[in-house]
């Protein structure tokens, strides 16, 4: 089978653009691709005509706003998603265990309700971005690991289907809270890629040897020169491993 055929259902690719017309071309030039992930630039850009416009060519989203609010309002944004049908959508563990429960109970409502598929909800537990100093100038005095940790069994108590986390912290993850809770990891860099400023970074390969339902991938292959190559090339490296 085509590679690039095979290994399609697991990656993400990051519409990290600043307008449709770049967006657009993207997608055109990778049509192996079945999930978009259209972040904070592009949908405060574009608004949901972004969303409806890949839809229309069959692509699936993955609608990454990273929700922090109050209960009442992140419930709102779900049910938001839930109308435009998007796949998935992330909402910052921090906001509490009754904001997620909240967004939880409202996409299951709304499924039971019109019988149309519920999106994927997932927690973003600590950015990757934080050094220790950062975590320790908002309150945090505990390692970034066991704060993961912390809000990782939160999020899942609270009914999300799973996180977004580094690569590099699956493992761990999978050893607290079982392999039925799905991992979607950026920090994906191939070794010929440049790891931009991404620190906790694996290989496509080890991301998906070590458990990843996910990868979202943005600049290796979005900046590459020929972004079909390169998309080509990560999924020969996946079915190499
Ligand atoms: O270009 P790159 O492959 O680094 O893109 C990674 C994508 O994943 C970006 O859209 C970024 O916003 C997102 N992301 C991340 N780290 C997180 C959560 C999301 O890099 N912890």
């Amino acid at each position: 089978m085509d590679p690039k055929k095979k290994h399609a259902q697991k990656i993400i690719i990051a519409l990290d653009v600043k307008e449709k017309k770049l967006a657009l071309d993207l997608v055109k030039r990778l049509p192996h691709v079945r999930t978009f992930k259209i972040g904070l630039e592009l949908f405060t850009s574009e608004g949901p005509s972004i969303i409806q416009e890949l839809q229309k060519q069959e692509k699936k989203i993955f609608l990454d706003l990273k929700l922090h609010d109050i209960p009442n309002t992140v419930a709102g944004a779900v049910r938001s998603g839930f109308k435009h049908r998007v796949s998935m959508m992330t909402l910052h563990a921090s906001g509490g265990m009754n904001m997620m429960k909240r967004a939880a109970e409202q996409a299951h409502e709304l499924h039971e309700k019109t019988g149309d598929p519920k999106p994927l909800l997932l927690a973003v537990t600590v950015l990757t971005s934080l050094t220790r100093d950062e975590l320790k100038q908002i309150g945090i005095q505990t390692n970034a690991d066991d704060q993961v940790l912390n809000l990782a069994h939160l999020a899942k108590k609270a009914g999300m289907d799973g996180l977004v986390c580094s690569p590099k912290e699956t493992k761990m993850i999978q050893k607290e809270l079982g392999d039925d809770f799905l991992l979607v990891n950026p920090g994906i860099r191939p070794l010929w890629a440049s790891s931009d400023d991404q620190k906790r970074i694996t290989t496509p390969a080890q991301a998906v040897e070590n458990g990843a339902d996910f990868l979202v991938i943005g600049r290796p292959v979005t900046q590459a020169p020929e972004p079909s190559k390169a998309f080509g090339r990560i999924c020969r490296e996946l079915d190499r491993a």
